[in-house]
């Protein structure tokens, strides 16, 4: 089973988090920059990551690359979605990106897995939020880095048992 991460990152924070995902599932992880159509393609599972910027908008590699994931194949394939936010210091766009990517790949036909419950966070909205649930992973490493860890271990388990074997 091939996973690939896919993520952008400014400060490096997504890019922490990718790299423990990569090491946690012996997959690989490459920055949107540097991404072509074989790493969003060519894998099992395809796990996506954007850190929320402006007032709700994706990283802004994201943004200069966004004609490579809208020219994937993705339709069929199911594709898992992390990202990063600070629900203190933005509780009316937390992790905003994660949804701007899930209408991306949802337009691509592929089928998003990994929801996760929003208890446990403190925000007000959020694109991420879809009939009650993260359509993916929050990560908040700003104010919450403490539940990162707990929080990237069950995901992962989560989105691995819907991957091809
Ligand atoms: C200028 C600026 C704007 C931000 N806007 C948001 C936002 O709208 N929503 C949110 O959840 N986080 C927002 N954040 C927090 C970042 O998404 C968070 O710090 C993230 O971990 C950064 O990831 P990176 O280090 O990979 O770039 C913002 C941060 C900065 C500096």
């Amino acid at each position: 089973m091939s996973v690939t991460i896919i993520f952008g990152s400014d400060g490096g924070a997504t890019k922490g988090v990718a790299a423990k995902l990569r090491k946690k599932c012996q997959g690989r992880s490459v920055d949107i920059k540097d991404a072509t159509a074989d790493d969003f393609e060519n894998c099992h599972l395809l796990i996506l990551g954007s850190p929320t910027y402006g007032d709700g908008t994706l990283q802004t590699d994201w943004e200069d690359n966004i004609a490579k994931l809208r020219g994937a194949k993705l339709a069929g394939r199911k594709v898992a979605l992390f990202g990063t936010g600070d629900q203190v210091t933005y509780p009316f766009s937390f992790v905003d990106a994660m949804g701007i990517l899930y209408d991306e790949v949802v337009e691509l036909g592929a089928e998003v897995v990994g929801f996760t419950e929003t208890e446990g966070y403190d925000f007000v909205e959020s694109l991420a939020v879809r009939e009650g649930k993260f359509v993916g992973l929050a990560l908040d490493l700003d104010t919450q880095s403490g539940l990162t860890e707990k929080r990237v271990t069950a995901w992962l388990s989560q989105v691995l048992a819907f991957a091809p074997a």
